[in-house]
């Protein structure tokens, strides 16, 4: 393997907010790439820094009554903490209100002044005489210049999307004060941008940019590219532009410029050289953004670069927004979720869980869809991954002394193992192409696979009686608890805190991918098992969002008036016109069935019922808010108790309760049965209380 070295960055948040999930979306894919590389043995790290400067800081100070240092310092403070929450493990987090930065401001600015790209212009803006300032298109509204529409920004009218200048507005007013601004003429700085269009051209041509970002740039550079204005009067809370008094660098310039500040701040805390990084054109930077900063990632930034001679963006990776239940997030659906109120909630593994089950290469949006969100969570981390660790390693512990042997492996074993083997290689391979989703859906499916063979193979059965062997027992452990360790390897990018737990349990150190190999046998022993993950319930994940307005309630009607779609309607009748066999029993009506309530179900506990050879009593979690049922099942012939404890069944789960043996069965487990036996259904991906329709 050659080993690659990479310096990442996700976007730096602006510090006038808070961190909410949409951030998350983009500091957790960030991570999960830097993890997986790491994991692989590269050189990886992972740096940001809070994005300081700007009006909106200066004015939100200014409001609060505080120095905007104060407030960036504060707004530091909780971005860092909720990161920490979230397990985002940064190299360095750091600030663009920085020495570095302003060092590094100022040696891009004359470099791009030496090559004779700075030009100086006169603009008319608007201005506010009881504030004294220029004021941003964002403080400014008033009627669209183009349809008229009432109540419009500055830049872009939300009515006809037509984009002008601030000055056009019809009736302009500010929106701090409501005061009438008028038009001021101020001398600025600007950027020829399209004096490097062959350049800028050929970088949107280069493997830096995914298809679909790169069709967006073309499309940019066709169309012209425009001068690019990269200073502000005063007052604003930025950095002063050297030979220029009382004019500052616009914030958008020296914010990228702090990816290479974070990063010469961390190469001098430890002793890391600055000029591997971003003077070596064998590093790879990758840049982690979302679709709204393209244009200054892919234009601008790779301008300052390349006049500058600071290493060009190896990758530049768009992803989509962040929606909740399929729409914007919004304050007061409730559905605007900052990262604290999600860490109250839920453990920060769910949502990585999630968004990775999710995440692929494109700028498609993202839904949070809190119902999918705790069904993917159960059936996938849950029920799947945390139980196949739990009941493996819970029964090598506790009946087998917890030792493990790999000499008594039979075909089956064997080929389990190989099988994982290659198949977390290859989602290695998926992390490494941005491909989450797949990476994800592989290591459900080993879960699902051993998951099987733990249950088919049934290790408990050989610990007593005529067909006791226990080393094979212990074989068929081994090589699920090898499986365990594989997928701890595999999930380390998403849940470290999974795969930590599971290698201490197994007496081992960190894991890697180059330890693949190295598979569990004699020698090995598991203690101090711990579950992973207590299973959640469905309310915690509803907590994240307040009930959605009543008006949101039509959705479910559409939806009613979907399913009578005319011709569908009459395609069921031909279908029933054309029966012509007797049926085995009556036929019912479909109300007749929809009164049966039929769910999967996951047996919790399950024993013999004294002074009965045929019935076993269950309880079983069924996704009831009153917690499991007991339901008495004549399955006692068929299966041992213990085999059927973990495993899903299907339930009927609206039966009346009936008494037998003095104690009452809500419910009934269906299965199949003739006179050769009886057999129940397998359901392995649902969550209990999925129906069955
Ligand atoms: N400060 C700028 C970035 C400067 S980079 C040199 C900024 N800040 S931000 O706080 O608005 O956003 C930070 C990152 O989070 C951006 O990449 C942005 O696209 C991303 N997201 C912010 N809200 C988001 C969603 N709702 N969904 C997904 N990502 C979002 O932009
Ligand atoms: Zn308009």
């Amino acid at each position: 393997m050659t080993k690659r070295r990479l310096l990442i960055t996700s976007g730096l948040p602006y510090a006038n907010g808070a961190i909410h999930l949409g951030h998350m979306v983009e500091t957790i894919q960030t991570d999960i790439f830097a993890r997986a590389m790491r994991t692989m043995g590269h050189d990886a790290v992972y740096v940001c820094a809070d994005d300081t400067h700007g009006t909106p800081i200066e004015i939100s100070a200014a409001k609060r009554g505080i120095s905007p240092e104060a407030l960036i310092a504060e707004a530091w403070n909780s971005h860092v903490a909720d990161f920490k929450g979230f397990n985002i493990e940064f190299a360095h987090y750091y600030t663009t209100h920085s020495e570095e930065n302003k060092a590094l401001a100022y040696e891009i600015f004359e470099a791009m002044q030496k090559a004779g790209l700075i030009r100086e212009r006169v603009v008319r803006q608007l201005y506010s005489e009881p504030l004294k300032r220029f004021l941003p298109d964002r403080y400014v509204k008033g009627k669209c210049p183009k349809c008229g529409a009432e109540d419009q920004y500055g830049d872009v009218c939300e009515v006809c999307k037509s984009r002008y200048d601030a000055i056009e507005l019809i009736d302009p007013h500010c929106v701090l004060d409501n005061s009438v601004p008028i038009v001021h003429e101020s001398r600025h700085l600007f950027v020829s941008l399209s004096d490097l269009s062959e350049f800028l051209d050929s970088f949107a041509s280069s493997s830096a940019l995914d298809d679909e970002v790169r069709n967006f740039v073309k499309t940019w550079i066709k169309e012209g590219l425009q001068d690019w204005n990269i200073s502000r009067d005063k007052p604003y809370f930025g950095f002063e532009i050297p030979g220029y008094p009382e004019k500052y660098f616009y914030v958008w310039m020296d914010a990228p410029i702090g990816y290479i500040a974070t990063t010469k701040s961390w190469c001098e805390a430890n002793g890391k050289s600055f000029d591997s990084y971003w003077h070596d054109e064998n590093t790879e930077i990758w840049h982690f953004i979302g679709k709204d900063i393209i244009y200054f990632h892919t234009l601008f930034w790779p301008a300052m670069l390349k006049v500058a001679g600071f290493t060009l963006p190896h990758k530049i990776h768009a992803h989509g927004f962040l929606t909740v239940n399929g729409k914007k997030m919004s304050k007061s659906r409730g559905t605007f979720i900052l990262a604290s109120k999600y860490l109250e909630v839920l453990p920060a593994a769910y949502l990585r869980f999630y968004f990775a089950a999710k995440l692929s290469t494109g700028v498609d949006d993202i839904d949070l869809n809190i119902e999918d969100f705790y069904y993917r969570v159960r059936s996938g981390l849950i029920d799947n991954l945390a139980n196949l660790h739990n009941r493996s390693f819970s029964f090598a512990e506790t009946k087998l002394g917890g030792l493990l042997s790999s000499v008594h492996y039979d075909d089956a074993c064997r080929e389990l193992i190989a099988k994982t083997r290659s198949r977390i290689r290859e989602a290695f391979d998926m992390y490494a192409n941005l491909d989450t989703a797949g990476a994800i859906k592989s290591i459900c499916e080993i879960g699902n696979a051993a998951n099987l063979f733990y249950q088919e193979q049934a290790p408990w059965g050989y610990l007593k009686g005529e067909s006791a062997n226990v080393d094979k027992a212990r074989a068929i452990v081994t090589a699920c608890a090898e499986v365990v360790r594989m997928i701890a390897i595999a999930l380390k990018p998403v849940v470290p805190d999974f795969s930590a737990k599971v290698f201490e349990q197994l007496g081992l150190g960190d894991q890697n991918l180059a330890d693949l190999d190295k598979g569990l046998g004699d020698g090995n022993v598991i203690a101090h098992v711990e579950k992973t993950y207590i299973r959640p319930e469905r309310a915690e994940f509803d907590a994240l969002t307040i009930p959605e307005e009543k008006q949101e309630e039509k959705g479910v009607t559409e939806e009613a008036v979907k399913q009578t779609i005319p011709g569908e309607e009459k395609g069921g009748e031909d279908k029933v016109a054309e029966i012509v066999r007797t049926p085995l029993k009556p036929l019912i009506e479909f109300d007749d069935f929809e009164k049966l309530d039929i769910r999967v179900g996951k047996v919790i506990v399950c024993e013999k019922v004294k002074k009965s050879n045929k019935l076993l009593r269950l309880e079983v979690e069924i996704g009831h808010p009153d917690g499991p049922v007991q339901i008495l099942s004549g399955l006692a012939k068929h299966y041992q108790p213990e085999a059927l404890i973990g495993r899903n069944v299907l339930v009927i789960t609206n039966l009346k309760p009936r008494e037998m043996f003095g104690m009452m069965s809500n419910g009934m487990v269906l299965a199949a049965s003739d006179e050769l036996g009886l057999e129940l259904p397998t359901v392995l991906l649902r969550a209990p209380g999925s129906q069955v329709k």
